[in-house]
């Protein structure tokens, strides 16, 4: 009786303390869950009314396409507990495939210009939340001030006003995100940021998808 008795005690203490444990984690999955903000960065550009559609590959009255590898990025963004978001704003900008912004700021960056290419989206989500854009990687480049090579990253505002998330995503299994020295800033979170390779999008780009999630 008295050794059931003390099983008994012992059971409900371990089953108080997975409780506590499933609620602490329950608490934390949703914050843990959301996409996290990195820098803006100093090249957002500095006119966004030129061209802003969902094809960065092209531009309007050019013959010739943006040089570089075709990737079509696809994503949804999603409020806390996975509802899509219909009518967000996504802006996307990008160094061209040499690793250049077309930004004053990036003026003394050797990399060439691409005169083919747009480096900026204004995006709006669909009912479902979806949102894509064709483009090209991006090339990674120096950061002067740092003495250090960014991996290959899109830039991204997500929403407008004051919840507006301001981010960055990554590539998936890109040699040089060990030793980007954003990623290892950020440390595991950053896992959030790194897209999927999935299936191939129109005209043959490789594809990446991304889900976004905004609070609440
Ligand atoms: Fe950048």
């Amino acid at each position: 009786m008295h050794t059931s008795r003390r099983r008994a005690v012992l059971l409900l203490s371990a089953g108080a303390l997975s409780a506590c444990a499933a609620r602490v984690e329950g608490e934390e999955a949703p914050g843990a869950a959301l996409t996290p903000s990195e820098i803006e960065g100093p090249f957002f550009p500095s006119n966004t009314q030129i061209e802003r559609d969902a094809d960065l590959t092209r531009l309007a009255g050019r013959s010739e396409r943006a040089a570089g590898a075709l990737i079509e990025v696809r994503g949804r963004v999603l409020d806390a507990n996975g509802r899509p978001l219909p009518g967000v704003v996504v802006e996307l900008w990008q160094a061209n495939a040499a690793g250049r912004y077309a930004h004053e700021r990036d003026a003394a960056n050797t990399a060439p210009l691409d005169p083919n290419f747009q480096g900026y989206a204004a995006l709006r989500t669909g009912a479902d939340g979806r949102f894509s854009a064709l483009t090209i990687k991006p090339g990674g480049y120096l950061v002067p001030e740092m003495g250090q090579r960014r991996t290959p990253h899109l830039h991204w505002h997500v929403g407008q006003g004051g919840d507006r998330l301001t981010t960055q995503s990554y590539f998936p299994g890109e040699p040089a995100n060990e030793s980007d020295f954003l990623i290892r800033a950020m440390g595991d979170p950053v896992r959030r940021l790194i897209m999927a390779a999935g299936a191939a999008g129109a005209e043959g780009a490789a594809g990446f998808d991304w889900d976004i999630l905004l609070p609440g």
